[in-house]
């Protein structure tokens, strides 16, 4: 063995070490997963992306939860991606996800571009994992490395979703709960929870808290007063509920330290939110007071939880498969690929280019 190799292989056995003794989940994951492979990604998902969040500047706001809405069922492995077909049923129509979920036709969008530079390749969950970063740096937050090497499912759990994702009128003690099933402490739920710094919320998702909290014919008194009134105005009491209204009034499209601003003066906009900093003696309290005082401190535990949850239930090696088409795990779309070039022979969107 040359003596360059050697050195390679000790400094690789100390990384081992080390690595093992920080992020013993992540150990196959790493930042330079498609260094040879594909040294455009970062760049493509960039550019695609800095042009969707100019005509779209709520995208990055959706990128980065439907992220977090695939990492919490069955782990980070792009299942919330994939389409009802006669094998799978759908996530998207988990009651969390219904009508809520956006961003899946952006994703296609960076998934056809990545084909093109580096068939068969990157993965569509290192590419949702990839784009909530990018959408992180996008709008003023934190950007870090992120380990890469993620391998698609093969499959989707729509009941998962209902169960693992959490509601928002969860308490405190539920949200902690949920978080811990998937390996986060009680400060990657504050940390995460920033999120609600940018992005919508629509109006029968927390109506509850403005009319009628808890049954008590009142609204929620850890609502301010002036922002309850303004919330009314956007939410009529017989309205139709799905109006949408900005989690941040002040800045709506920006991930800043702001979330936990408005904690601290009752603005928080769902009861989950609200509940970090208004639960009697809770533990966050003193995490959200301070993230409010100091972005620095927020942004550094903001990147280490996005790790921390990208890096949840991951498949690596010889796992899963890289899907060829988002929505579809590759036996189906290729099944799709011949039903459509028999019957019509003109195919959209990136199907018969995998082929
Ligand atoms: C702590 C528990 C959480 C609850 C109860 C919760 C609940 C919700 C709800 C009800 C909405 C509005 C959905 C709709 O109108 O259809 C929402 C939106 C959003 N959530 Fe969460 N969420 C939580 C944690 C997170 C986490 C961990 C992230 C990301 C790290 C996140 C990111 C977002 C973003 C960015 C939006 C706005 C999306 C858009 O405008 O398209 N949330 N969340
Ligand atoms: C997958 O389903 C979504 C709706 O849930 C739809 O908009 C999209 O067109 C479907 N994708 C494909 C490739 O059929
Ligand atoms: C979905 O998850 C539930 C709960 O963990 C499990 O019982 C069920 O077998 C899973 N279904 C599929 C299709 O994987
Ligand atoms: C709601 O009401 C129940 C019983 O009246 C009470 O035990 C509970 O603490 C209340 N919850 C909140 C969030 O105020």
């Amino acid at each position: 063995m040359n003596p360059l190799r050697l050195i390679g292989t000790a400094l690789c056995c100390v990384a081992i070490v080390f690595g093992g003794l920080t992020f013993s989940s992540d150990a196959q994951l790493d930042p330079n997963f498609y260094i040879r492979s594909c040294p455009q990604l970062q760049s493509i998902v960039y550019q695609i992306l800095s042009n969707v969040a100019t005509k779209d500047p709520r995208m990055p706001a959706s990128l980065i939860r439907l992220h977090f809405h695939d990492c919490f069922v069955q782990g980070c492995d792009a299942s919330v991606l994939l389409n009802t077909t006669d094998t799978i049923v759908t996530e998207q129509d988990a009651l969390p996800n219904i009508n809520s979920l956006r961003g899946l036709d952006v994703i296609n969008q960076i998934k056809t571009a990545i084909e093109i530079a580096c068939p068969h390749t990157v993965s569509c969950a290192d590419i949702l994992t990839l784009s909530a970063e990018i959408s992180s740096v996008l709008t003023g937050g934190p950007g870090w490395l992120v380990p890469l090497g993620r391998r698609d499912s093969l499959t989707a759990n729509q009941s998962l979703a209902n169960i693992n994702l959490p509601g928002p009128s969860f308490s405190l003690t539920q949200l902690k709960s949920a978080f811990a099933d998937q390996g986060l402490t009680t400060r990657d739920l504050v940390s995460l929870s920033g999120a609600h710094t940018f992005g919508k919320s629509r109006c029968f998702l927390f109506s509850d808290r403005l009319y009628n909290f808890n049954n008590t014919g009142k609204p929620d008194p850890t609502l301010d007063t002036t922002y309850l009134k303004e919330l009314q105005k956007q939410c009529p009491e017989d309205g139709p509920g799905d109006n949408r209204v900005n989690f941040d009034p002040t800045t709506p499209n920006r991930l800043d330290k702001n979330y936990y601003n408005n904690l601290q003066v009752k603005k928080g906009l769902l009861q989950s939110d609200q509940e970090l900093f208004s639960t009697p003696g809770a533990d966050t309290i003193a995490i959200v007071n301070r993230f409010a005082n100091n972005k620095i401190v927020f942004f550094k535990n903001f990147k280490k939880s996005m790790i921390k949850m990208g890096n949840i239930g991951v498949l690596t090696g010889t796992k899963g498969e890289i899907r060829k088409q988002c929505n579809f795990i590759n036996k189906e779309s290729s099944e799709l690929d011949l039903a459509t070039v028999t019957s019509t022979e003109s195919i959209e969107g990136g199907v018969v280019s995998s082929i």
